[in-house]
């Protein structure tokens, strides 16, 4: 049998995604983001679902068109499934559903988190080029390994079993991943995600949604020593982040009525010291799950990866205690339908396909 060519749909939350993968190579990533939520300060979810019926197929069309690959030519068509939030995920269901029925295909139904895990195993479309034209560019003298390289790619990707520290908007879980398809959550945030810890302090401090890449900003030029916020003693290895939204309040209010100007003089402090904290809360719980599992390959995944401090940070726990570390492409941090197709593709091998019959869900378990 020939290749495994996927479209994977992704329409959990405000982005609507499609992308086109051949095997574990993607060849095109859709993204559409939804604007409309600026002005509320947060996901609408009926403004959501609303724009992702928008969306889809000209979402759809753009991911075939640039993967250059026609409707005839897919073997199967992989969704999200769950967890987000309803409305939204019932449009991308639907929509992929009618097309597995239509094109009479098999239908894979993937679970987000899980997607956002083996993130960490997709290989680019560029570095699939470099690995099929290896042949000629070792021959060149002044070839180097660059990172596009085959080797290097085979390298920068996670061996089993390894952890994922998945870090966005609605979640923070530590994953420990055995094998593709079999993952086990050993840690979860038992109020806000990490996120949500990022975006509500930004919102404390009077910045735009979400504020989590503004704080990550700002934090660049300030002291995080400066304003020693609690670190909350949870035990095992879940994390909580209310406890420090509610001192950030505090310290705000008590400030701000001595000195009205205390947020403006102080911001990069301010924004440093926030960040330093949310670091240090995730990686104390995160190389506490390394040295009781001991395993030493350890990613990250979700939106929070984006943020300069916690890449920095983790790569240095890494160097420190001798352990590879893994960040995906930025593109394939954030919610999209590269991890979906990659995550379908693993359900595909295993012959694990999901009936027309299948609805969508708000919460469910792995
Ligand atoms: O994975 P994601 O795009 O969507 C969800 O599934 O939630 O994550 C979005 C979250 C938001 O809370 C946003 O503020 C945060 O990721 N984020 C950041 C940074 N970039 C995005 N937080 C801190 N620093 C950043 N640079
Ligand atoms: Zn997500």
């Amino acid at each position: 049998s020939g290749p495994v060519t996927l479209l994977a749909i992704e329409s959990s939350c405000d982005e609507t995604s499609c992308a086109i993968s051949r095997d574990e190579v993607i060849l095109s990533n859709i993204i559409a983001g939804q604007a409309v939520h600026e002005q509320y300060g947060g996901v609408v979810p009926e403004l959501a679902s609303r724009a992702h019926m928008q969306n889809i197929v000209p979402v759809v069309d753009a991911a075939l068109k640039k993967a250059g690959v026609s409707i005839s030519e897919l073997t199967a068509i992989a969704f999200t499934q769950s967890p987000g939030l309803i409305g939204s995920l019932l449009v991308g269901s639907q929509f992929a559903k009618s097309l597995a029925q239509a094109l009479d295909i098999p239908l894979l139904s993937v679970h987000h988190m899980q997607a956002h895990v083996l993130a960490n195993l997709i290989v680019p479309a560029s570095a699939a080029r470099s690995a099929a034209s290896s042949p000629v560019a070792s021959t060149s003298t002044a070839a180097s390994p660059g990172p596009a390289s085959p080797a290097s790619r085979e390298a920068a990707r996670p061996s089993f079993p390894f952890l994922c520290l998945t870090v966005s908007g609605g979640h923070t879980q530590i994953v420990l991943c055995h094998s593709p398809l079999k993952m086990e959550v050993i840690g979860e945030t038992l109020d806000d995600a990490a996120g949500e810890a990022f975006d509500k302090s930004a919102k404390l401090l009077g910045l735009p949604y979400p504020g989590g890449p503004l704080i990550d900003k700002y934090a660049r030029e300030g002291d995080a020593g400066r304003f020693p916020f609690p670190e909350p003693q949870i035990p095992g290895l879940n994390f909580s982040f209310s406890g420090l939204k509610t001192a950030i309040l505090y310290f705000l209010q008590e400030n701000v009525a001595k000195d009205a100007g205390f947020v403006a003089a102080n911001l990069p402090d301010i924004c440093a010291s926030i960040q330093g904290r949310i670091i240090s809360i995730l990686l104390n719980k995160y190389r506490k799950a390394a040295r009781e599992t001991g395993v030493t390959d350890l990613c990250i995944a979700g939106g929070v990866s984006a943020n300069s401090g916690l890449r920095k940070a983790f790569g240095e726990m890494g160097r420190n205690n001798g352990w590879n570390t893994f960040i995906p492409p930025f593109e394939y941090c954030t919610d999209n339908a590269a991890m979906i197709a990659i995550t379908g593709y693993y359900k595909y091998l295993a012959g694990e396909f999901a009936p027309l019959s299948v609805s969508a869900s708000a919460r469910a378990e792995w």
